[in-house]
């Protein structure tokens, strides 16, 4: 039996030699939180307020309000969050930007990988130089880490445009799909949690599972 399910059945691993890879299944997890220091800005009450004045447009955004946002500009609530995924996970994905690496860093294990989502259509700030990508911090999970592990090859750097929907940082579903197959996600074995719903593209995309 393999040797890592033999240590682990108080994790609820099984076993499955389905796939003739002789694998065990995995609890992955994706986190994408209102970024830390834009959170109240992006999903709080004041942008409510401001959706207010413009008449309808609240109604089109309701979903991106969130009363409590601003417990997401506090570090310490996205460092509680790592602890939480580090614990209960076998790997996870957390999405921010760039400038929270300078937080993110200290909390995450050192065999966090970091990638980079390429928006070559994200929105334009007064920031000079233009900010073009997102950072995204993965754990692979053990068993997965090796290029004959996985069903998929992939890059740590993705290009494609946020596309054009309404919803405040809903995710393409082609950036989901890379953070899967980054993960080695295996829609046979694992499970996957989408932390922040949002529009429901994330979960969306994973409950179509990796077409191959
Ligand atoms: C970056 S978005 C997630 C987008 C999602 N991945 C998608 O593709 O649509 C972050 C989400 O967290 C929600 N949010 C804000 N504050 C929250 C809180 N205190 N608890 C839970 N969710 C919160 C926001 O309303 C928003 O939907």
């Amino acid at each position: 039996m393999n040797a890592l399910v033999a240590g682990s059945e108080g994790n609820g691993h099984r076993y499955s030699n389905a796939n003739g890879k002789g694998r065990i299944n995995m609890k992955l997890c994706i986190a994408d939180p209102p970024y830390l220091g834009k959170a109240e800005m992006f999903y709080g009450e004041k942008k409510r307020a401001n959706m207010n004045e413009g008449g309808n447009i609240a109604k089109t955004f309701k979903a991106d309000i969130h009363p409590d946002a601003h417990i997401w500009d506090r570090p310490e609530t996205h460092e509680n969050m790592v602890d939480e995924l580090v614990a209960n996970y076998d790997g996870w994905a957390i999405a921010m930007l760039p400038v929270n690496l300078f937080h993110y860093i200290q909390w995450v294990p050192s065999s966090t990988r970091i990638a980079v989502w390429h928006d070559p259509n994200v929105m334009p700030t007064g920031s000079h130089p233009r900010r073009r990508w997102e950072a995204v911090l993965v754990s692979v999970p053990i068993g997965r880490k090796r290029i004959n592990d996985v069903q998929t090859h992939v890059g740590d750097v993705l290009t494609v445009s946020h596309g054009s929907g309404s919803f405040a940082g809903a995710k393409p579903p082609a950036s989901t799909r890379w953070v899967l197959d980054m993960l080695g996600y295996d829609s046979e074995l694992d499970t996957v949690d989408d932390l922040f719903e949002g529009s429901g593209a994330v979960a969306k995309e994973i409950a179509q599972g990796v077409l191959l």
